[in-house]
């Protein structure tokens, strides 16, 4: 398995052994096959994420395996059943808690980069049958936030159009999900080759933000200058201002990510002079995880990989999820 040990840094990574797991009541062991790689990891490992998080911790929340062994009254899963954690492991239903968050897995407990791991029975929900190990490894973070961002909490109906910020793993979920709903999707990137990559995944209009500074502009006038109803807010502190900008009245602007940092200064007129929501979303709950999963099983929609690295390589595979190349997701191949 792989530790953050006694410090922070990609430098301080380094595979331990540690005794092999055994199931409590109500718990599984999991015999993880595969990772994925989210931002939050990144900050995690570098100590940006929560500095006073106690070391070692094994990092990386997603990851989809086999469950190896169950303990005592555990009904819900039995061995050999294909499973992926639940991001954090007692947030079944209901809104976040700080308890429910304290059981969130690759910090502050221990995550998936390890060959064996021990979860909640409730903690873990079943593969969709057409979805490999790999790719079901994608789902918990990134595509469960999508997911709420355009379901739970934006109430997305065919028709609706969506603003998705970026290329990374929660945009193209975003993307993916959204038009499986019927949305219309908007996608911005830095990188044209990555915005036809994206119509070819469904986004039906595109904008290159480093090309198109005032790309706020540009998405009002493809909306007929009325603005999105929901906006994908990945940006943070950079993006904020230009996707209040971007949505239409009584729209929703769903605050998810802080890639371009957490200390915002805002026009608040902006909001409250058109009505706009100002939504924060953090991952969700199973009961989310398990509807998109009805959603990804019905229509046999599949996570977008842009590279899967050997398990000995997550040093490498969080450097290319710093250097902003891909296009989707990273995953670790575990066994
Ligand atoms: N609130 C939550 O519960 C939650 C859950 C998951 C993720 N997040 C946050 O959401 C963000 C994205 O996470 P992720 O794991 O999907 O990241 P990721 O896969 O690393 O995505 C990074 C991509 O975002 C785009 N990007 C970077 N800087 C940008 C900027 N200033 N403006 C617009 N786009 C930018 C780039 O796409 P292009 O190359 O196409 O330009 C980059 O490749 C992170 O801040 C993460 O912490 C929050």
């Amino acid at each position: 398995m792989w530790e953050i040990q006694e410090r922070f840094g990609l430098d301080a990574l380094a595979t331990v052994d540690r005794a092999e797991p055994e199931p409590g009541p109500g718990q599984v062991v999991v015999r993880v096959r595969a990772a994925s790689l989210n931002y939050r990891d990144l900050l995690t490992v570098e100590g940006a994420y929560n500095p006073r998080q106690p070391l070692p911790l094994i990092p990386l929340s997603d990851g989809a395996g086999e469950v190896a062994a169950v303990g005592s009254g555990v009904t819900r899963v039995k061995e050999g059943d294909r499973v992926v954690g639940n991001f954090a492991q007692k947030w079944i239903s209901g809104t976040p808690s700080r308890e429910r968050l304290r059981t969130s897995l690759g910090g502050p407990l221990d995550g998936m980069a390890a060959e064996r791991v021990l979860l909640d029975a409730e903690g873990v929900v079943a593969i969709p049958e057409h979805l490999s190990f790999e790719e079901a490894a994608c789902l918990p973070c990134a595509a469960v936030t999508a997911w709420n961002a355009l379901v739970a909490q934006g109430n997305l109906t065919a028709g609706d159009t969506v603003l998705v910020l970026g290329t990374g793993g929660v945009a193209l979920f975003a993307l993916q999900l959204a038009r499986l709903l019927g949305g219309r999707v908007i996608v911005t990137s830095s990188s044209d080759a990555k915005l036809e990559r994206a119509k070819a995944l469904g986004a039906t209009d595109v904008v290159n933000y480093d090309t198109t500074p005032s790309w706020d502009e540009a998405v009002k006038t493809m909306t007929n200058g009325q603005g999105v109803d929901n906006v994908l807010e990945l940006g943070g502190a950079g993006t904020l201002a230009r996707s209040l900008r971007a949505v239409r009245f009584g729209g929703q602007v769903s605050l998810i990510g802080n890639l371009s940092g957490l200390d915002a200064q805002l026009n608040l007129a902006h909001v409250f002079m058109r009505g706009v929501r100002l939504q924060g979303i953090l991952v969700g709950n199973r009961d989310m995880f398990e509807a998109m999963n009805r959603a990804i099983t019905l229509h046999r929609m599949r996570p977008v990989i842009d590279r899967t690295f050997a398990f000995d390589d997550l040093p490498a595979a969080l450097e290319h999820l710093k250097g902003r190349g891909h296009f989707g997701k990273i995953v670790l191949r575990v066994a």
